[in-house]
């Protein structure tokens, strides 16, 4: 598996999710004929089939390799956990290794076998009582903030479009990080809610570890402050480069 590519860990996750969940629709397409959940919630968040995160390259062989041998995973907002589901009962992590929550179960999840917490990602979680080598915020973190206002900030451009593209490109050199900070840190409240929602998860995060966010970081300032910040704060951290401005996978 480890070996595997990406393209073939997709094309096995498509087989196998053929196979476990005969009413996906067009797997690579996310929510196009799931915007209702069927289980009685009436909340209708999309839900995307295990596939899309596979597609979208947030779930590597290394990933599912390491989950198969023992390594441990917390999702926040796993929804019907179709990704959760496709890992365990397709690809045969085990169901002690990964942990579901959400603000709200959702009935799949309370059935699936697999540990679950309860709790709003953006108030002070609960004490788990694990540590994790991956934590996935899968298509949830953008959603728990959809009312957050304020994402950009239009102060002094030229500098922060500047430190913006350095820091995205994994340059810290530059004199106006600070500056950088305090202005987008001013003007852009939502960077605090993202960050601190971040941090309670880097807590329950082996040294090592991967946290992945799949939507929900908006744009490339907030990108840009939350990398600045993290890269401050946590010695040794680093980012994937190669993903779009809204995603983000640190290691710790
Ligand atoms: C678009 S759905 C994605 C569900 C699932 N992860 C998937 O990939 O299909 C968003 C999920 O985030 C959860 N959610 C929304 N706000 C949340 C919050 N404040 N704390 C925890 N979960 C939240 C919802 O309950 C829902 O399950």
């Amino acid at each position: 598996m480890l070996r595997m590519s990406q393209k073939l860990l997709l094309r096995r996750a498509i087989e196998l999710s053929d196979k476990l969940f005969d009413d996906e629709g067009d797997e690579l397409c996310p929510g196009s004929a799931h915007t209702h959940p069927l289980c009685g919630n009436t909340d209708n968040y999309m839900q995307f089939p295990g596939v899309w995160y596979f597609q979208c390259g947030h779930i590597t062989p290394k990933i599912v390799s390491g989950l198969i041998k023992g390594s441990k995973m917390l999702s926040v907002g796993s929804g019907e956990a179709r990704l959760e589901r496709l890992l365990t009962e397709g690809f045969g992590a085990s169901k002690q290794n990964i942990v579901l929550s959400d603000m709200s179960l959702y009935a799949q999840a309370r059935e699936s076998g697999m540990k679950c917490y309860e709790f709003d990602m953006t108030k002070p979680w609960p004490k788990l009582e694990e540590m994790f080598d991956y934590i996935i915020f899968p298509e949830s973190l953008g959603v728990a903030l959809l009312k957050a206002e304020e994402q950009l900030s239009f102060r002094y451009f030229d500098i922060l479009s500047r430190v913006e593209k350095q820091v995205l490109a994994s340059d810290y050199s530059s004199q106006d990080i600070g500056f950088f900070m305090d202005v987008v840190g001013m003007d852009v409240s939502r960077v605090h809610t993202v960050c601190s929602i971040l941090e309670q998860g880097m807590k329950y995060l082996n040294s090592g570890g991967t946290l992945i966010v799949k939507h929900g970081i908006n744009a490339g300032q907030q990108k840009a402050y939350i990398m600045a910040k993290f890269h401050r704060d946590y010695p040794g951290i680093t980012f994937r480069p190669d993903l779009p401005e809204d995603d983000l996978v640190l290691k710790l």
